[in-house]
């Protein structure tokens, strides 16, 4: 994955996009033979990615949206989704109406676990990316019947995200709970928690905020924490360098209750982004 994160030569635009959200009032009609079908929701493939020659976390799939997901994306998205078109840098003040802290979610799933954190801290916001349809206009349900302003849900790859759309130190804080495990060798390249990753991820963070992956698949943990402790921009929040307990803000996921169902063990690992060593130390005022 090591040159695999870096922009491509060429890469094909996505048609029919100019800012990094839209605005506006969703239109229900019914959808013509070959027409999209969220007119003003999700895209597929909305970077062109497929057209990169890049190995992906994520296996695209097709998947069935209920009625009820169906509604909230066509309602909903122009609110509060965003197309990761790679087309622009968000701006996270503007798109959530506030300054309040920021969290990077990476693969939310159906979302229930990011619906139960935005609940339970109304006052950070959480940036939740997935390339699943069903969990998008599932997150959105949670978070319209809930009544969670401080959910935004991004389509397409939070790589692109990251690379091109998210400004240096904009983050407070990064969660990533159970990344595709990918356990057969030959796949392991396609893990998302790799040093070229972890690189990027940095580069968005702030000094001090919190980089918490959580797995059931344990040599996936134990990569993790031998790629993590190596990294220079990261150090462990646990003195003795192992895995951290679950923290209390962190829900059970859907895929989490899955691997407990079959045994598997789950670890926790929370990372600090380290301060900047080529920058200057802020002054206290
Ligand atoms: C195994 S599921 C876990 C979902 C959820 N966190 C849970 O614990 O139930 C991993 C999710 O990550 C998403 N994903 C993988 N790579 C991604 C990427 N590069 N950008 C956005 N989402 C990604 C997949 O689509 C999938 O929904």
């Amino acid at each position: 994955m090591s040159d695999s994160l870096n922009p491509p030569a060429e890469r094909r635009p996505a048609p029919g996009h100019d800012s990094p959200h839209t605005s506006g009032v969703s239109v229900r009609r019914t959808r013509g033979k070959g027409e999209p079908r969220f007119p003003d929701g999700p895209k597929a493939d909305p970077a062109g990615s497929h057209f990169e020659r890049r190995i992906r976390s994520f296996q695209p799939r097709r998947s069935r949206v209920t009625a009820g997901q169906a509604d909230a994306l066509q309602r909903l998205w122009p609110k509060w989704g965003f197309d990761i078109d790679g087309r622009g840098h968000l701006d996270l003040v503007d798109f959530f109406g506030n300054d309040n802290p920021v969290v990077l979610e990476i693969g939310f799933g159906m979302g229930e676990a990011t619906a139960l954190m935005a609940a339970a801290d109304p006052a950070t916001n959480i940036l939740a990316v997935d390339v699943h349809t069903p969990g998008q206009g599932n997150l959105l349900n949670l978070a319209d019947q809930q009544g969670l302003s401080n959910v935004r849900v991004g389509n397409g790859d939070a790589i692109i995200l990251l690379r091109e759309m998210l400004a240096p130190d904009s983050l407070d804080g990064l969660r990533v709970y159970f990344p595709d495990p990918w356990p057969k060798k030959r796949h392991h390249k396609r893990r998302l928690i790799q040093p070229a990753f972890l690189t990027l991820a940095a580069s968005r963070l702030k000094p001090g905020a919190v980089l918490h992956c959580a797995t059931d698949w344990e040599p996936y943990a134990e990569q993790m924490l031998e790629v993590l402790t190596a990294h220079p921009d990261f150090e462990n929040s646990q003195a003795d360098g192992g895995f951290a307990p679950r923290p209390d803000f962190r829900p059970l996921t859907r895929f989490e209750g899955q691997g407990l169902d079959k045994g598997h063990v789950v670890n926790d690992l929370l990372f600090r982004r380290v301060p900047h060593a080529d920058r200057p130390a802020a002054q206290p005022s």
